[in-house]
């Protein structure tokens, strides 16, 4: 698992990196959150649960990381869009519902992390 995990983070990181040069290019600053999200929830949270699924691999195996997972790729991106169209006022109507179900998703993953890491993460032994 740690392995898709960390395939994922560098593709948030090639968006994080375009949407910055985006709102470079463009001097459309009011998007700093989202950009910042993308990089750091999306490239560095998504990398570092990869590090340490690939280091304690089975506790990346089990049906509460595979549900982590799920809960996460799919919440974050929406989350994501959320942020994004707090700038775009003919969807702003949409920001309500759309960064709920994403947030909670995303925040519902970590808690099952949570629960999986303290439960499946052990020392020499639980490898
Ligand atoms: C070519 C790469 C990048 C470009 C062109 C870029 C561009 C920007 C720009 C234009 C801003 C807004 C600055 C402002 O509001 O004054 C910003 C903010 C920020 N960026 Fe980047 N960025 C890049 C890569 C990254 C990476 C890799 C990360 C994190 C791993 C990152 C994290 C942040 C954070 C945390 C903020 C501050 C957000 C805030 O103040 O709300 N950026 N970046």
């Amino acid at each position: 698992m740690g392995a898709r995990w960390i395939k994922l983070s560098v593709v948030y990181l090639a968006v994080g990196i375009g949407f910055g040069l985006f709102m470079h290019a463009t001097v459309q600053l009011q998007w700093a959150a989202t950009h910042a999200h993308i990089n750091v929830v999306g490239w560095l949270t998504t990398a570092t649960i990869g590090v340490i699924y690939s280091v304690y691999p089975r506790a990346g195996e089990t049906a509460l990381a595979k549900t982590q997972f799920w809960l996460y790729n799919i919440g974050l991106p929406i989350l994501l869009v959320g942020m994004f169209i707090i700038y775009v006022p003919s969807l702003k109507f949409m920001l309500q519902p759309v960064v709920w179900i994403g947030g909670s998703a995303v925040a519902l993953s970590v808690l099952l992390f949570l629960i999986n890491v303290w439960r499946n993460v052990h020392g020499k032994r639980g490898y």
